[in-house]
């Protein structure tokens, strides 16, 4: 199974500046049960967004650039090669951003985790359009703003149809 994990906005909007629109304690969680123990896959500037490798899942980058070599992570030329590496470690793996690398995989993947964020902000990176000719919502849990989580979202989970 190849899963895509998203946090976006009411427009898709998923980043800006190369940094996420929002801070959800209770979507990071979220992010980290999902993930954890799976390989996950992230585009260059997503790494270099979160910083450093997050722990108990390997984490594997995609890059064209060469002589490129960071602690803790697997760098690697393409997104094949990234699938590829991530199935030999496990059935289950998990694409994580940002836009570029989403663009590239909504055809790879079986089913997308979306945190839908009920915000409308301005953005510079953006998550694909789903269409609802091949993905078809199979669960969706709410949570209200709190004091700690500055917007009202949903836990969404899509699986493609037919797929
Ligand atoms: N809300 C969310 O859930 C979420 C999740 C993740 C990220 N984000 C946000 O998204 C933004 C970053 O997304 P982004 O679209 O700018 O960048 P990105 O997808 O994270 O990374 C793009 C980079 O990945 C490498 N790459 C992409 N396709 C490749 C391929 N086929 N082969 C080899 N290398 C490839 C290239 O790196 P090189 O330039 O090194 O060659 C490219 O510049 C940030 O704002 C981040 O905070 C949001």
């Amino acid at each position: 199974m190849t899963t895509i994990v998203v946090a976006m906005g009411e427009k898709n909007e998923i980043g800006s500046g190369n940094q996420l629109l929002w801070h959800l304690p209770k979507d990071l969680k979220h992010f980290k049960d999902l993930t954890s123990g799976h390989p996950i896959i992230m585009g260059r500037k997503t790494y270099e967004s979160i910083g450093k490798a997050l722990p108990n899942r390997t984490n594997i980058v995609v890059s064209r650039k060469k002589n490129w070599f960071q602690e803790g992570i697997l760098i690697v030329g393409s997104i094949k090669e990234a699938v590829k590496f991530a199935k030999k470690i496990d059935e289950n793996i998990f694409i994580i951003g940002g836009g570029n690398v989403y663009e590239q995989t909504m055809e790879i993947a079986d089913r997308l985790e979306v945190t839908l964020v009920k915000a409308n902000l301005e953005a510079d990176t953006y998550f694909p359009k789903i269409n609802d000719k091949i993905w078809k919502k199979t669960e969706e849990t709410c949570h209200e703003k709190d004091e700690k989580n500055q917007y009202d979202f949903c836990f969404q989970t899509y699986e493609k149809v037919n797929g």
